[in-house]
């Protein structure tokens, strides 16, 4: 009779170790990107990883580049018995169809990058979100900017200036305003800066949208360009190449600070592409995967808004920087 106890207990404990190393083996995190070949959300997915490998859960990479895309991945996540995701969303106002799918497949959400809205454009507080801080790093674009223009010794009623657009994204007007702000305040005239809205924001549709405008101002000679990322800049920058203006006299700043700009700066020729403000793919892929992690196994509720911060580099200092920061 004892013998046979100690066996039953024995069965018991083996099932629930066995049944503890299913749930580490189980935990399953979706990690839903807008735009998968752009240099930015690869290193984000790269960081989620690392962080997949320290916890020992399983990363679902998805991209899904429209709404539809985005609700059958978040079916797909319930489906395969994930617990969480994450989610960088083409459209931000699909917020509350993305919160309502979530909770119909009894899934965590957090938000990274572009946050959700509601049908007003409001804010949804109650998704943990982490982006950029949008203004003020837009501010320090201006900021280099100017000083920039003021090494050239431009003058600045002779600056046209190219806000590349992506308006129904709010941190892409929240960056373009931060700009502005300062190169208003440091005198470049409202009536110099020219409108280029892309429709994707890829390197192409950037391309288009500043080729317009610069041939519709062709006599301008000399151009600054911002928008919502380096890829709006870089489109910017080709579209000068491609009219044929002299790169001495284009300064274009983006934001990212991935491949696409440091490349950029690796070449041998110089290009329009004068800076770029570095942000963190590390923050936004590693911690966020962590704080779902935590939620999921702890039940530790992630911040509600965290917004991380960025650092100007250039050809010249770039390498610098980027060991400042820890990622070269
Ligand atoms: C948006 C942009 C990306 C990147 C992130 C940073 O999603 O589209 O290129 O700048 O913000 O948070």
């Amino acid at each position: 009779m004892k013998y046979k106890s100690i066996l039953a207990a024995l069965a018991i404990s083996i099932t629930i170790a066995t049944a503890l190393a299913d749930t580490k083996a189980d935990t399953k995190i979706g990690f839903i990107v807008k735009q998968a070949e752009e240099s930015w959300f690869q290193d984000e997915w790269k960081f989620a990883q690392v962080a997949a490998q320290e916890k020992g859960f399983t990363l679902v990479k998805i991209a899904a580049e429209d709404g539809e895309k985005l609700m059958s991945a978040i079916d797909n996540l319930g489906a395969q018995g994930a617990q969480g995701f994450i989610v960088c969303t083409p459209d931000v106002k699909l917020g509350p169809g993305i919160v309502a799918r979530a909770r119909a497949n009894d899934l965590k959400l957090m938000s990274v990058d572009d946050r959700l809205v509601d049908g007003k454009g409001q804010a949804l507080e109650n998704v943990p979100h982490m982006g950029i801080s949008a203004h003020k790093i837009g501010e320090q674009v201006g900021i280099a900017l100017i000083a920039e223009i003021e090494k050239r010794g431009w003058k600045l009623d002779e600056v046209g200036a190219l806000r590349v657009s992506y308006d129904s994204l709010p941190t892409a007007v929240d960056r373009v305003n931060g700009v502005i702000s300062i190169l208003t305040e440091n005198g470049l005239p409202k009536i110099n800066i020219f409108d280029a809205p892309q429709k994707k924001t890829d390197t192409e549709a950037a391309m288009n949208a500043a080729t317009i405008v610069l041939n519709q101002h062709a006599k301008i000679k000399y151009w600054i360009a911002f928008g919502l990322n380096d890829e709006a800049v870089l489109g910017a920058v080709r579209a000068t190449e491609s009219v044929k203006i002299d790169p001495l006299n284009v300064i274009g700043i983006g934001i990212g600070g991935s491949d696409s700009a440091i490349s950029e700066f690796k070449k041998a020729a110089l290009t329009g592409f004068f800076g770029t403000i570095i942000i963190s793919p590390k923050r936004h892929g590693y911690e966020t995967s962590i704080n779902m992690y935590e939620w999921i196994k702890n039940n530790k509720t992630p911040e509600k808004l965290i917004l991380t911060s960025g650092e100007l580099a250039t050809r010249d200092n770039y390498i610098e920087v980027r060991k400042s920061l820890g990622i070269e």
